[in-house]
């Protein structure tokens, strides 16, 4: 049986879901390419926290609800990084390891893409871990791949990628299950 698919801003009592299903991707994502320091440093109250504070801050925050429960999120924003031609960014993606492959990673980027347009925004960056294969979605969806830089996490080194979109009419919501 497919679950409905469906796409909301969050609100601040989601925040606990968000977290959740945060932390489960980023421990089935990076083990073997983030420090098991840094891994194990993530704790459900204080990322909960984190996400309250940015919905309630205006930060565009979405989640994607699969049969009703959350099943991935999302944020975005102006740009940190104005020098690289790109005004509108997706700072936070990540689905539920249970929920890969649903459809949940697009809806999320198209809606993204959408609000983005809504506050004025006509392009859009992503940076991602040069080991995450989330490249290869960025790029199904029509990113390109525009910079490279090492960032610090906790101290380590950590090798990113980022992928653009000039305009953000390219990505299409797949139809409605
Ligand atoms: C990457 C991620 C956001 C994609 O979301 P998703 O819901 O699994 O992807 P979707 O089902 O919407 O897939 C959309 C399309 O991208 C393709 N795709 C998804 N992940 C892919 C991957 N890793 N490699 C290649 N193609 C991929 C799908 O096959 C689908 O193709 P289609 O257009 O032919 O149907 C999700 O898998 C995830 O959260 N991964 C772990 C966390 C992560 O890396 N987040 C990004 C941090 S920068």
């Amino acid at each position: 049986m497919t679950l409905a698919l469906a796409i909301r801003n969050a609100t601040p009592t989601d925040a606990g879901e968000i977290a959740r299903v945060y932390i489960e991707s980023w421990h089935d994502t990076y083990p073997g390419v983030l420090s098991k320091a840094l891994l194990s440093s993530m704790k459900l109250g204080s990322q909960t926290g984190r996400w309250r504070a940015a919905i309630c801050q205006g930060e565009i925050v979405l989640v994607a609800e699969i049969g009703g429960r959350v099943a991935g999120m999302l944020s975005a924003g102006p740009s940190r990084d104005r020098t690289l031609g790109f005004d509108g960014e997706v700072y936070t993606l990540y689905v539920d390891p249970a929920h890969y492959g649903e459809g949940a990673g697009r809806n999320l980027l198209a809606a993204a893409f959408s609000q983005l347009r809504k506050r004025g925004c006509r392009s859009c960056l992503i940076w991602a871990h040069a080991q995450n294969h989330a490249r290869f979605f960025y790029e199904r969806m029509g990113g390109r791949l525009v910079a490279e830089r090492t960032a610090k996490m906790m101290g380590d080194p950590v090798p990113e990628v980022a992928f653009g979109w000039k305009s953000l009419e390219t990505v299409q919501q797949s139809p409605a299950r």
